[in-house]
């Protein structure tokens, strides 16, 4: 993968393995990666990038020692615990088992973006990216804030996608798709500060935006400012819209999602733009392995604050292993 500057706009911008950073307002550490990359220190700007976090997270970064480490990981665990992740690296090490997660997948299954190019905003380390691509769905985009995941993405999750990395609220620097895209943003507009810039650089990329799991006031988390199921409607001019806990349900029942939300959802889904239904994607593609959420048998959750927030996953995953919706799963090779 390619390590090198690319000047857009008359700005040198570094890439590190391939991955083109572009977070407008931190010139400094754009300088200085591009100052390393000058005298041939990728590992240099690998580290420096991978020490940069979103405007959100509280914790300094590990050691530049520490950090420099995350290139030899042998399993995408590793690498977030180097990457020192903490309760994140829990929600992406199990994103495929918690109930916003099967939302996701109900809401992908009803609005299939089908020949399109899909660019997935704030696309974390590529889950759903993964997801799309086993399922032919391509080209494929990732966009996130925060480098390191889309390193994780492109290194465990779905290196069949292109990453870029960028702030979506701050604009977004020329994508090349081949066509309008379908735009894919999950678990994620709720925390965005600018949300009318957002969406603005969401829809100059297609004519399709798909959103879920979308927090409302009803329940705020600690990270987000979270607008209501109107306000977010009015701003996407939506067509459609779930409450998030009913496309959990559909998913579960194996049933099409029923349209509509009311103000005490405590999440909602939002679609903008025409699309069809698409394949089954409750069965894993492969190959899978049982869920290691089961320790020895035994339903063992990653902490007691995941056990909280998804409680609902005891709806599905019994407390000793049984097959059933999430008991297998096909998980990244090095997970
Ligand atoms: C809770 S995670 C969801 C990840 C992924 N969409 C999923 O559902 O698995 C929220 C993501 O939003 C990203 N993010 C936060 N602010 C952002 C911004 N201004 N522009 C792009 N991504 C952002 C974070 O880095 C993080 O990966």
């Amino acid at each position: 993968m390619a390590s090198e500057t690319v000047e857009l706009d008359g700005v040198r911008w570094p890439v590190v393995d391939g991955i083109l950073w572009h977070r407008l307002g931190r010139d400094a550490l754009r300088a200085r990666v591009v100052d390393l990359l000058d005298a041939g220190d990728v590992d240099g700007a690998r580290v420096a990038l991978f020490a940069d976090a979103d405007d959100w997270w509280g914790e300094p970064p590990p050691p530049s020692s520490q950090l420099a480490q995350v290139v030899s990981a042998g399993t995408l665990r590793e690498a977030m615990d180097l990457l020192g992740y903490g309760r994140v690296g829990d929600y992406f090490a199990h994103r495929w088992s918690d109930p916003t997660y099967l939302a996701g997948l109900a809401l992908l299954e009803q609005h299939w973006p089908g020949e399109r190019p899909v660019v997935e905003v704030a696309c974390g380390i590529g889950h759903f990216l993964r997801e799309l691509h086993q399922r032919g769905v391509g080209p494929l985009v990732g966009v996130d804030v925060v480098f390191s995941k889309l390193w994780l993405a492109q290194r465990f999750v779905c290196p069949a996608a292109r990453y870029v990395c960028a702030d979506v609220t701050a604009g977004l620097p020329p994508l090349d798709l081949p066509g309008p895209a379908y735009v894919l943003c999950v678990d994620a507009l709720y925390f965005l500060r600018d949300k009318p810039a957002a969406v603005a650089a969401m829809r100059a990329l297609g004519d399709v935006l798909v959103v879920g799991h979308a927090h409302t006031p009803v329940e705020v988390h600690s990270s987000g400012e979270p607008l209501t199921l109107g306000q977010y409607a009015d701003l996407l001019g939506a067509d459609v819209v779930y409450d998030d806990d009913e496309l959990t349900s559909a998913f579960l029942a194996r049933r099409a999602p029923v349209p509509g939300a009311r103000d005490t959802a405590r999440a909602v889904a939002l679609v903008s733009g025409t699309t069809s239904p698409g394949p089954d994607l409750s069965q894993p593609v492969g190959p899978v392995r049982p869920n290691p959420l089961y320790v020895d048998g035994v339903r063992t959750w990653p902490s007691p604050r995941w056990a909280e927030e998804y409680a609902r996953a005891t709806d599905y995953l019994p407390e000793t292993y049984a097959p059933g919706p999430r008991s297998l799963l096909d998980l990244p090779e090095h997970w």
